[in-house]
């Protein structure tokens, strides 16, 4: 049997205190990968660096908020010290921010489009030629459904999904030949605490709500394959199928009854 892609590199992985990020640690400690696990709770990463100590992968954990400026280079130049070289970086780092753009405070949105996109981008290309050059590794970045449509009440959010989407698509097909990968994940709903950061209701049970343990194995499958996109299921794959299939304008007006604003904090 061949070793497991991750066995013997290092995996840095954003976002990965809590949701999908820690289901990637969970499944990630067993494979023989070195992780390095970031985001802003030091309690949430210790716990979830505990977890997969506990299955016997050597843990980094850098605490870091993505949305300061300079706070890619800050966490580079951290792994650089500890000797870190990144094989595989998995983008998932990601916040919301419901509300009608006109309404919700402008640096909230900004703050939205510099995690999920500017972070996302300047960490991947940092680390992009370094792997080229190893001829190994890549990149998985977390999108969303919500890539496949304007979203109502999460705009921005939505918009930055979509970037991510089409920007891993390209990249996927610049480094074919290169031994190194770029798969993107499209999860639906999936049961985290992003709807309460964002301000959001929880979506009806129609939309159909996952594990973070379901998407994240479905996000790796997908990199392990090195397929373009991952979808976490069949519900989430209809659902993108069936946006692409109807007129744009429908699309939007069916999706504006996601978003709703929440209390739950
Ligand atoms: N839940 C869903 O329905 C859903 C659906 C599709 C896609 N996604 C995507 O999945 C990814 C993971 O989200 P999740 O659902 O697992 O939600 P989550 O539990 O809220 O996880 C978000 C992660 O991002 C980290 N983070 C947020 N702001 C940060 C910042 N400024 N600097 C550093 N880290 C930051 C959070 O950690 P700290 O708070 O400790 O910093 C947390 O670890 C996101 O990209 C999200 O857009 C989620």
């Amino acid at each position: 049997m061949s070793p497991d892609l991750f066995a013997g590199t290092t995996v840095l992985v954003t976002g990965a205190s809590s949701g999908i990020g820690a289901a990637f640690s969970d499944l990630l400690a067993p494979t023989g990968a070195r992780l390095v696990l970031t985001a802003r709770d030091p309690n949430r990463l210790e716990r979830v660096a505990a977890g997969a100590r506990a299955q016997g992968a050597p843990v980094d954990i850098v605490v870091s908020d993505l949305a300061n400026p300079g706070a890619v280079e800050g966490l580079l130049r951290a792994l650089d010290t500890r000797g870190v070289v990144v094989d595989h970086l998995i983008n998932n780092a990601g916040v919301g921010a419901q509300g009608r753009g006109a309404e919700v405070p402008v640096d909230h949105q900004l703050r939205v489009l510099d995690v999920n996109v500017r972070v996302a981008t300047e960490l991947a290309l940092r680390v992009l030629p370094g792997m080229v050059e190893r001829r190994r590794g890549g990149i998985l970045n977390v999108a969303s459904t919500a890539a496949f449509q304007g979203l109502p009440g999460l705009s921005v959010y939505a918009a930055t999904k979509a970037y991510l989407l089409t920007w891993s698509e390209a990249l996927h097909h610049e480094l074919r030949g290169t031994g190194v990968r770029c798969s993107c994940l499209c999860p639906g709903p999936v049961d985290t605490r992003f709807f309460a950061s964002a301000d959001m209701a929880r979506p009806a049970a129609a939309f159909g709500m996952q594990t973070p343990g379901v998407v994240a194995r479905a996000g790796l499958r997908a990199y392990r394959r090195n397929a373009s996109h991952g979808m976490s299921g069949p519900m989430p794959r209809a659902g993108a199928w069936l946006t692409r299939l109807a007129p744009r304008a429908l699309s939007v007006r069916v999706a504006a009854g996601y978003a709703r604003p929440g209390s739950a904090r």
